[in-house]
């Protein structure tokens, strides 16, 4: 069941949200909008409510979930968090700045992978939080789309991927970010990216005084975040980025109807759709639900343009790295 609820959060709005919070702490899943992407959502604490977002997701079950606090104060009951992460919350949450932390043994293997830490974050979105709040316990949510689909940015796009299989889907409209959370592994001596995401790199180097180390370049194999492993955000098309002008002598073998772009320079040659942004957040924003759209569309190929890396380029660049099928990670 598909319910609109707004971020004023009026009476009605909240009544929904205590309907949902039964739902989760009765063992159930309930989608819930976040800033960055809509999340499937079930008790952290519940490993057999868990499992149930692997089985919707057709998820690989060596790949751990984020579990999602309303407050600073919830993530130390899932983790031990470092001086560091109490830094790192009073800057960067609520946001799209998750923390990989030691994890406390209340959290299920289901949602650690079996691995000894556990991601934590708290998203600045209303509806999230007061949801989190009402239910009373971390939430655990991956991306609330099928496993290798592109990220669902609205309710629609989740709806599409998982339909009857949750039983509430909160649909609060578009997210304002478009791509995932930054992850950051602050376990060791040094923070390490293991993936780029809203929360920029910059601001973090900014923060740190140096530039925390990239899992895939250099970082330790054991210290990877294991999601990157898999190809991921794709459209069931095929998908060429325009890394340099190559790229149209490989799109040529098709009609220029039954291409579509997406970016923000212009097409070199004619395409049958073309959709351009003005800035690289707002390609970030679209990207996903463009995906979807140029689909339904009929477009047989798309062509991406390749964002500058700055600012949100980084994970810009590592979703359509992905989503194209070409690996990130030297795995
Ligand atoms: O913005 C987001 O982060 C969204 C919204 C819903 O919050 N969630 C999201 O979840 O993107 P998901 O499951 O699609 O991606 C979680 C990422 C994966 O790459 C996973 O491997 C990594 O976080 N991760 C989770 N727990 C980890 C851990 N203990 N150590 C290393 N990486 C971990
Ligand atoms: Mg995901």
């Amino acid at each position: 069941m598909r319910v609109m609820v707004s971020e004023a959060l009026s009476d009605h709005d909240m009544e929904i949200l205590r309907e949902a919070a039964r739902i989760l702490k009765n063992g159930g899943l309930v989608v819930f909008p976040t800033e960055t992407v809509y999340g499937l959502g079930a008790n952290a604490l519940d490993e057999r409510a868990v499992r149930k977002i692997f089985e919707a997701k057709g998820r690989p079950s060596d790949n751990p979930l984020i579990v999602h606090v309303a407050e600073p104060a919830g993530a130390e009951k899932v983790a031990f968090v470092p001086e560091l992460g109490i830094e790192l919350m009073k800057r960067f949450w609520p946001g799209p700045l998750t923390l990989v932390m030691p994890a406390r043994s209340v959290v299920p293997e289901e949602v650690t992978a079996g691995l000894k830490t556990v991601a934590v974050r708290m998203p600045a979105q209303r509806i999230a939080l007061e949801l989190i709040r009402l239910a009373g316990v971390p939430v655990a949510a991956p991306s609330a789309n099928l496993s290798g689909r592109p990220s669902p940015t609205d309710a629609a796009a989740v709806e599409e991927d998982l339909g009857e299989k949750v039983e509430i889907i909160l649909d609060g409209g578009s997210t304002s970010f478009g791509v995932e959370s930054t992850v950051l592994d602050i376990t060791g001596e040094r923070a390490i990216l293991l993936r780029p995401g809203g929360t920029s790199l910059e601001s973090l180097a900014e923060f740190f005084g140096y530039t925390p180390l990239q899992a895939g370049a250099g970082a330790p194999v054991c210290r990877r975040s294991p999601g990157t492993r898999y190809r991921h955000y794709a459209p069931n098309v095929p998908l060429f980025l325009r890394e340099d002008e190559s790229v149209w002598g490989k799109v040529a073998a098709w009609e220029p109807g039954e291409r579509a772009y997406i970016g923000i320079r212009p097409p070199a040659v004619p395409f049958g759709c073309v959709r351009l942004f003005p800035d690289v957040q707002t390609y970030a924003r679209c990207l996903f639900s463009v995906f979807r759209e140029m689909e339904k569309a009929g477009a047989k190929v798309i062509v991406a343009d390749w964002p500058e890396e700055a600012q949100v380029g980084l994970a810009l660049r590592d979703r359509l790295r992905r989503a194209s099928g070409g690996s990130v990670s030297p795995e």
